[in-house]
C-alpha cells in the first residue's frame, strides 16, 4: 500500500520559537516516528525572500533551519529535507496556477489584508503568496499538512485551487474527484493552534514575544522574566495566566494545575519552575544542534539528496500538469 504523503515547511526568516515547534514542528517529528506517512519537509527560503533581501543572512538561516529540522529528530532517513529554491517546479508551477487565480481572490488573503491594513509597500510576492504555497503543497500529491493556525487559509488556498484547475483543465467536479491534483488537509491540534507569546499575544519574531526553540539558559530566563504576570485580573486567582500557558507546554496539565494551585500569587517561584522546565526540555535538543553544527558538510548533503528526491516527485507532477494545459 502507498503511503500518504505529509508535508510541511518553515520560512527560514530567524531562529525557530517554541510557538514554531509546538504548533508545527513537533508534528513533523511525531509524523516520522509513526511512520504512516511518507514526509517531507521543506525550507521555505522563496516564501522567505519577502523577508531576508541580503545574500550572506538568507545563505546561513537556510542552513541554520537545515541544522533546526536535524536537531529536533528529523532523520533525512526517514524524511526527505529540502531547500524549495532548489526545486524550480514550484516556481513554475506557481506561473501556471497565478493564470486561473484571481486578484479579488488573493485579496482576501489574511497576510495581504494585514499589510494592507498597516498601509505597507506590499510586494507581488507577498501577494503571491498563497499560490506559492498552494504549488509546494499541491506538486507532492500532499494529503496532510501540519501547520498552526495561522497557515489554515493558506491550505484552503491551496484546496481551491487544486479544485479551480482540476475542474478547468480536467473535468474534475466539485468535490475533488476528477484531475491532476489531490485535496490537502491541514493538521492543527486545537491545544497548540496558536501558542501564546510572553505578552500573552501569538507568539511570533515580529512581536518580539518569543522564546527560542533553542535558547540558552540566559536566553530563557531573560524571555520567562519577561512574561506578563497581570493579564488575568482579580478573577484569575492569582494565578498568572501568561505563565500558565506556556507552562503547559511543557508539563502535563494536571501536574501544573496541582503546581499553580499550591503557589497561588508566588510568580517568582512559578517563573523559576517554569526556566527550570523549559531547560529540561531545550538542554537535549541545544546540545544536539551544537554536534551537528560542527559538521555542516553532512547538512549541505541532506539537502542535496533532498532536493533529489523532491525534484523526482516534482518533475513528473509538472510533467502530468504540463500535459493538463496542453503545452507538452
Ligand atoms: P512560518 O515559517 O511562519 O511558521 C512555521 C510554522 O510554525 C507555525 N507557527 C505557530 N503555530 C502555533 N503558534 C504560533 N504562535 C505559531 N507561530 C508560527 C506556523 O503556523 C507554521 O506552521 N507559509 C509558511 C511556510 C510554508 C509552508 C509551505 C507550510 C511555505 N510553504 C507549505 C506548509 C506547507 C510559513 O510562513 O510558516
Amino acid at each position: 500500500m502507498t503511503k500518504k504523503i505529509l508535508l510541511s515547511g518553515v520560512k527560514p526568516t530567524g531562529r525557530p520559537h517554541v510557538g514554531n515547534y509546538f504548533g508545527a514542528m513537533k508534528q513533523f517529528v511525531d509524523a516520522q516516528t509513526v511512520g504512516h506517512h511518507e514526509n517531507i519537509f521543506m525550507i521555505a527560503d522563496y516564501h522567505g525572500l519577502n523577508f531576508i533581501q541580503n545574500k550572506e543572512e538568507m545563505s546561513q538561516l537556510t542552513l541554520d533551519l537545515a541544522l533546526d529540522y536535524l536537531a529536533i529528530g528529523i532523520d533525512p532517513a526517514h524524511s526527505v529535507i529540502f531547500k524549495q529554491s532548489d526545486v524550480s517546479a514550484h516556481t513554475e508551477l506557481a506561473w501556471i496556477f497565478d493564470t486561473i487565480v484571481t486578484m479579488p481572490y488573493l485579496m482576501r488573503a489574511h497576510a495581504f489584508k494585514d499589510a494592507e491594513a498597516k498601509d505597507k509597500e506590499i510586494s507581488v510576492g507577498t501577494f503571491n503568496y498563497p499560490v506559492l504555497m498552494a504549488a509546494d503543497i499541491l506538486l507532492y500529491d500532499t494529503d496532510i499538512v501540519p501547520v498552526g493556525q495561522d497557515q489554515k487559509q493558506h491550505i484552503e488556498y491551496a484546496r481551491d485551487i487544486a479544485l479551480k484547475f482540476n475542474h478547468i483543465f480536467c473535468g474534475g467536479n466539485e468535490f475533488g474527484k476528477g484531475g491532476v491534483f489531490k485535496l490537502p488537509e491541514p493538521l492543527i491540534f486545537e491545544h497548540v493552534a496558536t501558542v501564546p507569546g510572553t505578552d500573552g499575544r501569538k507568539m511570533s519574531k515580529s512581536y518580539n514575544n518569543t522564546i527560542p526553540l533553542f535558547a540558552t539558559r540566559e536566553e530563557i530566563t531573560k524571555s520567562v522574566m519577561g512574561i506578563v504576570t497581570d493579564s488575568g485580573g482579580p478573577e484569575s486567582g492569582g494565578i498568572p495566566q501568561n505563565v500558565y500557558a506556556i507552562h503547559k507546554l511543557f508539563r502535563n496539565e494536571s501536574d501544573i494545575k496541582s503546581l499553580y494551585e499550591q503557589n497561588k500569587g508566588k510568580y517568582k517561584i512559578l517563573k523559576e519552575t517554569l526556566i527550570e522546565d523549559i531547560d529540561t526540555f531545550i538542554k537535549p535538543l541545544r546540545e544536539r544542534r551544537a554536534e551537528l553544527a560542527k559538521d555542516p558538510a553532512y547538512v549541505l548533503e541532506v539537502l542535496k539528496q533532498g532536493s533529489e528526491a523532491a525534484n523526482k516527485k516534482a518533475s513528473e507532477k509538472l510533467l502530468e500538469v504540463k500535459k493538463a494545459i496542453g503545452v507538452l
